[in-house]
C-alpha cells in the first residue's frame, strides 16, 4: 500500500461508476406536424402521449409547421441533422415534402408517413385512414338522401393535399345517384375559411346536402348557412369526416345534431407510437398500416363522446400518475444519491479503517523491532555498565591500593625527617650537614609529593572539604614566602614580595591555600634559573584579593598553557609546567574557595599566576570551620602564649603523657622525643591505654587512630563518657587526612587532632600550650568561682548576639540539671537541639572549654560555694553537685584546684 490516497481514488471512480445506473439516453421521436391548432390533431397528440406513457426510454419532439412547406422542409431538415432515432411526418402538401422526408429515409432515419401522404413510396412505414374509402362511404350515405337532381355543396380541404382528392374521388363515386350537381368550395381544411367561402355562394336556397372533407368545415358551412337563413339549416343534411373528439369537434357536433353524421378518421396517435417502438426494437413492421372507417351517427356520437370523455379522464390520470411518478423518481434519485454519498462515505471509512489497522500493524511491527533493539542495547548497556563497574572497582581498588601504600610511606617518611631534623639542628659543625641538608631536602620533596597524591585522591572521592578561618592573607602569603627565603638565596633569585595593602583578612583553608602557595612558588624556583627573579604581590581589587606570583623563567608554550591545569598532565622537559598533579590540585583548592587561577606566560621571558580570591565568607559552601588555635604558619606568632617555641621546648613540666600507637617505631621515636619534656606511658592500642588509665595519674592521652583492638575514636569517647576520666584532654594522631574523620574525632570528644606526619616540635608544642592554657583557664577558673562569678572564660573569639544567646541557654540548663549526674553531653546537645560537633565548637569558641570540662567546672564552681557554707560534708557536696562519687569529685577537684575538698574546707 504505497499510495492509499490512489487506491482510495480508483475506488471512488468505481463507486461512481456504479452509481451511474441513472435513467438510459432515451430514444428520440421526431414529429413533423404540418399544423397543430386544429381538434383532429389535439386529439392525435392525446392519443400518442396516451400510448407514448407506456415507454419510459423515448422522449418524443415535435415541431409545428403551421401550414407552411418551407418551414416543414426546413424544420425536416434539421431532424435529419440531429439524427433522431425516428421521424414521423405529417406532411403539408404532399409534392413539397415528398424530397425531404425520402431525404431522410435515405440517410437511414426511419421514417413513419401519417395522415397525408407523400409522393413516393421511400418512407418506412405509412399510418393512416383510408380517405377513399370514407369519400366512397359518404358518398354511398349521401345517396340514401338525395332526392334526384339534387344539389351538394362539397367543401374540399387544401386541394394539392392527398386525402382531399381521395375524400372527393371516393365521395363522387359512392354516391349512386346520377344527375347529381355539385357545387364546389375550397376551404383549406379551417372552419372560418371554409364558412367565408360558403357565404360568398350566391344561393342556398338548392342546397340539399353539404359534404365537407372535414368536421369543421362543414360546421363553418352550416354557420354561413345559418347566418344567411337559419330555418335553411334544418333542410339540409351536413355531412363531415373526422368524427374527433374534443371540444367543438366533429363528436360533439353530431351529437348535439349540428351535423347530421361524420365519418371516422382515426388520427392513428397511438398506433404511429407502437409502430416507432416497433422500429426501435428493430421488429419487423408494415409498409402500411390503413386504419379502419364508420359512420357515426348521433346516437353513436353520444356513446363514442362518453369512452372520449372517459378516455381524456384517463389521460388526465394518467398524467397525474406520471407527475407523481416523476416526483418521485426525483425523491428516489435523491434518496439514490444520498444513498450513494452514504456509501461513499462507508467506504472511505472502510478503507480508512482497513488504512490504520494497516498502518497500526505497520507500527505494531516496528514497534516490536524497535523493542528488540532496545532490549539488546538495553543488555549491551548493562553489559557496559557491569563492566564500567568492574573497572571503577578495579581502578578504586588500584587507588586504594595506592592509598594505602602512600599512607605507609609516611609513616616511615615521618621517622625519618623527625631524626634528620634533630641530627641537623644539634650538629651544626658536621662536616655531613651538607649532606643531611640535601636528605632533608628530598625527603621534605617525597613527603610533598606523597601529601599532593593523597590531596588528590580525596579531590577524587569528594571527601576533600573546607577548614576555613579568618586569616591576613598578607601576613600569610608572607609567612609561605619565608619558607623559600634559604632556596632564594642559594640560587642567587631575585625574590619580592610587594603589598598594595598592609593587612586584610579573608576567610580561607590555611592548610590549602599554603599549598597552593608553596605549589606556585616551587614551581617558579624550579623553573626560573640561577640570577633571575620571582616576586610576588597582593593586590587589593575591593571585593577581592589577588596574589600574582610571577617569575621570569623558562615560560609556558602557547599550547600547553591551557592544559596545565588538567589532572596528570606533564609538560615537555624544557616548559615550565611540573610533572605531576600540583598544578591541578593548585587549581582544585582555589575552585573550592570559590576562587580563580589564572595563567600568563611568554616563553623564555615570564609566567604569571594570578589567584583572585573573594572577600568575606558567604560565597563559601556550607563547611566546618574547625578552631584551630595554633599551626604551623602562626606557630611563631601565637597570642595565647607570648614564650617563644624554643623556650617552651626547652622546659621540663610535670605532666604525664600517654602514648597511644600501634606502630612500636613511631612510639618509640615520639616517646624518646618526649622525654625531655614530660613522663610518658606507653599503650598499644585503646584497650591497654584504658587499663593504664585505670592506676596511673594521667595528664593527656595522645592516640592514633587506627589501631588494632580498639581504636582511637572508641579510646576517645570512652574517656570522654567516663566519668572519671572525662576531664583527660585527649589529641588524636593519624594518618587519615580526611577532614570527615577530623570531624568524627572531635564529636567524639577530642581536644585536638594532629596530622601525620607531624612536626615532632610542632607536636610538643601543641600539648604544652594545651595542658598551659588548660591549667591557666583553670586558674582563671577558680579566681572567678572564689569571686562567686558565672565561670564563663570568654576567649578571643567574638561574642555575637546569637552565641550569647546560646550560652544563656546552656548555661540555663546546666543550672537546672546540674545535680543529676545522669547529665551528659548527649543529654545537653539532644536538650538543646544541636548536634554534638556543633555544641562542641560553640562552647569551646565562646568559652575556651569543651561542653565535658564546662560542665564539670560548672559543678565544681556549685560545690565550692556549698563548700563555703559549711552546711553539708564533702560527701553530701559531691552528691549535691551531680559527681557520681565523692572519690570522683576529689579527683576533679584536686585537677582543678591542687587540693582536695577537705583541704579546702580546712583551708578556710
Ligand atoms: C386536420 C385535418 C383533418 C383531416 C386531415 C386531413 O388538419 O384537416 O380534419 O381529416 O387533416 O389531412
Amino acid at each position: 500500500m504505497k499510495n492509499p490516497v490512489a487506491y482510495l481514488l480508483v475506488f471512488y471512480l468505481f463507486l461512481s461508476s456504479c452509481s451511474g445506473v441513472e435513467k438510459e439516453e432515451p430514444y428520440v421521436i421526431a414529429f413533423s406536424q404540418c399544423m397543430m391548432d386544429d381538434v383532429w390533431r389535439q386529439a392525435m397528440m392525446l392519443e400518442m402521449n396516451i400510448e407514448a406513457s407506456n415507454y419510459d426510454n423515448i422522449r418524443i419532439v415535435i415541431a409545428d409547421a403551421k401550414e407552411s412547406n418551407e418551414t416543414q422542409i426546413k424544420q425536416i431538415q434539421q431532424f435529419i441533422d440531429q439524427k433522431v432515432d425516428v421521424l414521423i411526418i405529417s406532411p403539408n402538401q404532399s409534392d413539397s415534402i415528398t424530397p425531404i422526408a425520402v431525404e431522410a429515409y435515405r440517410k437511414g432515419i426511419p421514417t413513419i408517413i401519417v395522415d397525408r401522404k407523400i409522393g413516393s413510396e421511400e418512407y418506412t412505414t405509412y399510418v393512416g385512414g383510408d380517405s377513399y374509402e370514407i369519400g366512397r362511404i359518404a358518398g354511398e350515405y349521401a345517396s340514401a338522401f338525395l332526392p334526384e337532381n339534387a344539389t351538394i355543396a362539397e367543401v374540399w380541404g387544401t386541394k394539392l393535399s392527398s386525402p382531399a382528392q381521395e375524400r372527393h374521388l371516393g365521395f363522387i363515386n359512392g354516391l349512386k345517384k346520377k344527375n347529381v350537381n355539385i357545387k364546389t368550395v375550397v376551404g383549406n381544411w379551417r372552419r372560418e375559411i371554409a364558412k367565408k367561402e360558403v357565404s360568398q355562394l350566391e344561393d342556398f336556397n338548392d342546397i340539399d346536402l353539404v359534404y365537407a372533407h372535414n368536421d369543421v368545415m362543414a360546421l363553418g358551412a352550416r354557420e354561413a348557412i345559418s347566418e344567411r337563413d337559419s330555418a335553411l339549416v334544418s333542410k339540409i343534411i351536413f355531412l363531415g369526416v373526422d368524427a374527433a373528439f374534443g371540444k367543438g369537434a366533429g363528436l360533439e357536433a353530431v351529437a348535439n345534431g349540428l351535423l347530421n353524421a361524420s365519418f371516422l378518421y382515426p388520427t392513428g396517435g397511438d398506433q404511429v407510437i407502437r409502430v416507432a417502438m416497433k422500429i426501435l426494437n428493430k421488429e419487423q413492421t408494415d409498409k402500411k398500416y390503413i386504419l379502419n372507417t364508420a359512420v357515426v351517427e348521433k346516437n353513436t356520437a353520444r356513446t363514442l363522446l362518453l369512452q372520449s370523455d372517459q378516455l381524456i379522464n384517463y389521460q388526465n390520470r394518467i398524467e397525474q400518475q406520471k407527475r407523481n411518478i416523476d416526483m418521485l423518481f426525483q425523491k428516489f434519485s435523491m434518496l439514490r444519491h444520498s444513498l450513494f454519498l452514504i456509501l461513499s462515505l462507508l467506504a472511505l471509512l472502510l478503507f480508512f479503517a482497513i488504512y490504520i489497522f494497516y498502518i497500526n500493524r505497520k507500527i505494531n511491527k516496528k514497534n516490536k523491532q524497535l523493542h528488540i533493539k532496545n532490549k539488546e542495547s538495553e543488555e549491551q548497556k548493562q553489559k557496559l555498565i557491569c563492566l564500567n563497574e568492574k573497572i571503577e572497582q578495579v581502578t578504586s581498588q588500584k587507588l586504594q591500593f595506592f592509598t594505602n601504600v602512600s599512607h605507609e610511606v609516611r609513616t616511615p617518611l615521618t621517622l625519618i625527617v623527625g631524626p634528620l631534623e634533630k641530627w641537623i639542628k644539634s650538629t651544626p659543625e658536621s662536616p655531613l650537614l651538607s649532606d643531611l641538608k640535601l636528605m632533608k631536602k628530598n625527603a621534605d620533596r617525597l613527603m610533598r609529593v606523597i601529601n599532593q597524591l593523597l590531596d588528590f585522591r580525596k579531590i577524587e572521592n569528594n571527601k576533600m572539604g573546607l577548614t576555613i578561618s579568618q586569616v591576613d592573607i598578607v601576613a600569610f602569603t608572607e609567612n609561605v614566602m619565608s619558607l623559600f627565603e634559604d632556596l632564594a638565596k642559594s640560587k642567587q633569585i631575585c625574590y619580592e614580595f610587594v603589598s598594595e595593602i598592609p593587612t586584610c583578612k579573608i576567610w580561607i583553608d590555611q592548610d590549602k591555600m599554603e599549598k597552593v602557595l608553596t605549589n606556585l612558588l616551587s614551581n617558579a624556583f624550579k623553573f626560573t634559573a640561577v640570577g633571575g627573579k620571582i616576586s610576588v604581590q597582593i593586590k587589593d581589587g575591593s571585593d577581592r584579593i589577588y596574589i600574582v606570583v610571577r617569575d621570569n623563567g623558562v615560560g609556558i608554550e602557547n599550547n600547553e598553557i591551557d592544559k596545565i591545569f588538567d589532572r596528570f598532565y606533564t609538560g615537555s622537559v624544557s616548559s615550565g609546567v611540573g610533572a605531576g598533579i600540583g598544578l591541578h590540585l593548585t587549581q582544585e583548592f582555589v575552585n573550592m574557595h570559590q576562587g580563580q587561577i589564572l595563567v600568563e606566560s611568554v616563553p623564555n621571558d615570564y609566567t604569571i599566576f594570578t589567584i583572585e580570591l573573594l572577600k568575606g565568607k558567604d560565597h563559601l559552601p556550607e563547611c566546618f570551620p574547625l578552631v584551630h588555635p595554633e599551626d604551623r604558619v602562626d606557630l611563631a606568632s601565637t597570642s595565647m602564649n607570648v614564650e617563644k617555641p624554643d623556650d617552651l621546648l626547652a622546659k621540663k613540666y610535670n605532666y604525664t603523657i600517654l602514648i597511644v600507637e600501634d606502630d612500636p617505631d613511631i612510639q618509640t621515636y615520639i616517646q624518646s622525643e618526649f622525654a625531655p619534656n614530660f613522663s610518658t606511658l606507653k599503650a598499644g592500642n585503646g584497650a591497654e591505654a584504658l587499663a593504664i588509665l585505670q592506676s596511673e595519674n594521667v595528664s593527656l592521652v595522645l592516640s592514633d587512630v587506627l589501631m588494632p583492638e580498639m581504636n582511637g575514636f572508641e579510646l576517645c569517647r570512652r574517656i570522654k563518657s567516663d566519668a572519671d576520666l572525662s576531664y583527660i584532654p585527649v589529641v588524636l594522631l593519624t594518618a587519615l587526612t580526611d577532614d570527615s574523620q577530623r570531624i568524627y574525632g572531635v564529636s567524639e570528644g577530642a581536644d585536638d587532632y594532629i596530622q601525620k606526619p607531624f612536626n615532632i616540635d610542632f607536636l610538643k608544642i601543641k600539648i604544652i600550650r594545651l595542658l598551659e592554657e588548660r591549667k591557666r583557664l583553670q586558674k582563671r577558673f577558680m579566681q572567678t568561682m572564689q569571686a562567686g562569678g558565672i565561670p564563663i572564660i570568654e576567649t578571643e573569639a567574638k561574642i555575637e548576639s546569637l552565641d550569647e544567646l546560646f550560652m544563656r541557654k546552656f548555661v540555663d540548663l546546666l543550672d537546672v540539671s546540674y545535680e543529676n549526674t545522669e547529665l551528659n553531653v548527649e543529654k545537653i546537645s539532644e536538650e538543646l537541639g544541636i548536634s554534638r560537633v556543633q555544641l562542641y565548637r560553640k562552647v569551646k569558641e565562646i568559652s575556651g572549654l569543651s561542653p565535658v570540662d564546662y560542665l564539670r567546672n560548672y559543678r565544681l564552681s556549685k560545690a565550692t560555694t556549698l563548700l563555703n557554707q559549711k552546711r553539708y560534708s564533702v560527701s553530701e557536696v559531691a552528691y549535691r553537685t551531680g559527681f557520681s562519687s565523692p572519690a570522683y569529685f576529689a579527683k576533679c577537684f584536686k585537677s582543678v584546684f591542687n587540693m582536695t575538698p577537705t583541704e579546702y574546707v580546712s583551708q578556710e
